[in-house]
């Protein structure tokens, strides 16, 4: 078993669509074992992807993140990293294989759906940042 943070992003939590992409979680058999609906504040955007401070779209990504509020789960299943990820497909809608979340609803590289943790290690640090091990309901 596996566990992997997912974030439902601004533009998908308006456009609706939190349940359709849960469905496709539950489908591809992973659990939803913790969740909150959170606005992110500009320190909370800029700590959870500091590893993207240097890079040249760091002050659009966290504009973007603060700009309305997030769907923040953790999944757990078999290889729950790459599932994510797969169901995720490629950063840039432009590139992600149709059916996946992001070819049927993401419109720009920024405004891209879904967040997913990309190693094991990463998502034991992105876990940490938003939920405490008493608010991960696993079995
Ligand atoms: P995410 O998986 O949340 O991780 C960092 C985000 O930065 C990424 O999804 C994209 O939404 C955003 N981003 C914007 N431009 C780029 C880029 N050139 N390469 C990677 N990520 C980018």
């Amino acid at each position: 078993m596996e566990r992997t943070l997912s974030i439902i992003k601004p533009d998908a939590v308006a456009k609706n669509v939190i349940g359709e992409i849960y469905s496709r979680f539950e489908h591809a058999g992973l659990k939803i074992v913790a969740a909150r609906m959170k606005h992110l504040s500009r320190e909370e955007a800029e700590g959870f992807y500091s590893v993207h401070r240097e890079r040249p779209f760091f002050a659009d990504l966290v504009e973007f993140m603060t700009s309305g509020p997030v769907m923040i789960q953790v999944l757990e299943g078999q290889d729950a990293i790459t599932r994510n990820r797969e169901l995720m497909g490629a950063t840039d809608p432009r590139q992600a294989a149709p059916g996946t979340i992001r070819a049927e609803f993401a419109s720009s590289i920024d405004a891209n759906a879904v967040h997913g943790s990309d190693a094991p290690e990463t998502a034991k640090q992105e876990i940490a940042f938003f939920f405490g091990a008493d608010e991960i309901y696993s079995r």
